[in-house]
């Protein structure tokens, strides 16, 4: 498609600044033969993920998963032991509650399990959103308001529920960022991600920043496991279903863990649990090898919290897709001249474009794209023509295809490193992957281009065996789940 932005082409440009520190004042240059065409042109070929660039990545992800696996550091996979070697059965049974933190909202969950008869019999849940000064201030200032937040539901009680006499609150903490996990219930924070940059966390054991907090509030309960939400994830659909094999998170952050066999893990240096398995978190965000990335992902990067790292998470995860958009449309509106004479000023507004914008727009398939023009007069405060809303849907396309058809590569990746070491008996039977987040629940097209990803690389056979599949709240009930696998009273 070839689009022309604004009929009486101008160009404005700004002084050489990064887009993020523009000066006000602003130099108009008019043109009649620029158009953004090249722009988009360049971005799609930049972008383009045919069969040989998904294989390449799927590969990549098997290889960095072998070395990942072999030693601590080993590749950009950091491959991290969980210490889940037991997974829900349907016996458990009792009163756990499940702490999600792992963007900007935390969850807080009790769920009652009854055992094979009852399973889940009652679940509660609240949701907090988190002070954004608080995902920048200290360590304990951000879990002093857990604790709150988390006293003032266990208040809420009631009488259905009940804690047998002598036992206190057993607690699944899923904490959905790098954590060197150093047993079930603790494990020090590698980094900040998402966003996040509280300071005094990193090299802390969380839980132990959990305990602390709660203590301060005089709250008695007990983490009894530590978990990543991808592992909540498998957890929670493990519990209904056998053939769950991998889970993957695709929400403000993206990661994906796996049930790995034990003996496959080089780095446990024969601690093999009697299980013979071990799931693992891949913290796949941080793959970076081959990735097709253009100077946007570039620029993005060097302006994030997190410089030179979780490159993948920043070229498929909710958090990052519309800030790519909103890059492409600051050079096509600075070099093309997309909205015209005047650059909108909302537009050097960094994460201004959220993915459920950039969502909300490809569901508008009237032939005036009426939606679209309002959703970007929403954001940007100004009317745009409809050849421009054509150029922007297609730019987000082109993003959100890239990064829903990479994600499938990635799902690949873990596939055929676990069909490679079972010697092809993997793909003979039916294998699930659970999904969970918030991109991969709410937005069609990006499943569609990852499911055709998926498809293209395995081919129809085998794909058919390849159960992709998203339930509701798998993550949260998933860590009270491993509460009850992991409880201290068991
Ligand atoms: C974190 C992972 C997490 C993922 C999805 C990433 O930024 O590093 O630990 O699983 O987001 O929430």
């Amino acid at each position: 498609m070839a689009v022309a932005a604004a009929s009486g082409t101008v160009v404005s440009f700004y002084a050489a600044t990064s887009s993020s520190k523009r000066p006000r004042v602003r130099m108009t240059v008019r043109s009649s033969s620029l158009s953004v065409t090249p722009i988009l042109t360049n971005l799609q070929n930049t972008c383009a993920t045919p069969l040989p660039t998904l294989r390449r990545v799927a590969d990549a992800i098997t290889a960095d998963m072998r070395a990942g696996l072999a030693v601590d550091g080993g590749s950009d996979l950091k491959m991290i032991i969980s210490f889940v070697d037991s997974l829900p059965t349907g016996d458990e049974e009792g009163l756990f509650y499940a702490l999600d933190l792992g963007g900007t909202n935390f969850r807080v969950l009790r769920v009652h399990l009854g055992g094979k008869e009852g399973r889940v019999i009652d679940t509660e849940f609240e949701r907090v959103t988190i002070p954004e000064e608080l995902m920048l201030g200290t360590s304990e200032e951000l879990f002093d308001f857990i604790a709150l937040r988390l006293e003032t539901f266990v208040q809420k009680e009631g009488g259905r529920f009940h804690l047998p006499q002598g036992r206190n609150r057993e607690i699944g903490f899923t904490f959905s960022f790098p954590i060197k996990q150093t047993s079930i219930d603790s494990g020090t924070l590698i980094t900040w991600t998402k966003g996040f940059a509280v300071s005094g966390t990193a090299g802390r054991d969380v839980v132990a920043c959990l305990n602390e907090a709660m203590e301060r509030r005089r709250l008695d309960m007990h983490v009894s496991a530590l978990v990543n939400d991808t592992v909540g994830t498998l957890a929670g659909a493990r519990y209904w279903d056998d053939d769950v094999m991998v889970a993957v998170v695709l929400g403000t952050g993206t990661n994906a863990c796996y049930v790995e066999r034990a003996d496959a893990i080089q780095k446990l240096q024969g601690q093999t649990p009697s299980s013979g398995i071990m799931v693992v978190n891949t913290e796949w965000g941080a793959f970076s090898n081959g990735l097709p990335l253009t100077e946007f992902d570039r620029e993005m990067d060097v302006a994030s919290l997190n410089p030179g790292e979780h490159i993948f998470e920043k070229t498929i995860s909710g958090m990052y897709l519309g800030e790519i958009v909103r890059r492409v449309l600051v050079s096509m509106a600075d070099c093309g001249a997309l909205f015209g004479e005047s650059v909108p000023e909302k537009l050097s507004t960094p994460f201004i474009l959220r993915s459920p914008d950039l969502c909300a727009m490809q569901q508008d398939k009237s032939d005036d794209l009426e939606a679209v023009g309002s959703i970007l007069r929403d954001i940007f405060g100004v009317s745009v023509n409809l050849s421009a809303r054509k150029m922007i849907l297609e730019v987000c396309d082109t993003i959100v295809k890239r990064g829903g058809r990479l994600a499938g590569a990635g799902i690949v990746g873990i596939l055929q490193k676990m069909e490679q070491d079972t010697n092809g008996l993997l793909f003979e039977k039916r294998t699930v992957v659970e999904m969970d987040g918030s991109l991969y629940e709410h937005y069609p097209q990006y499943r569609g281009y990852l499911q055709d990803a998926v498809i293209e690389l395995l081919g129809s056979e085998i794909s058919k065996n390849v159960i992709i599949q998203h339930k509701k709240d798998g993550s949260g009930i998933g860590a009270a789940l491993l509460a009850a696998v992991y409880s201290k009273y068991k």
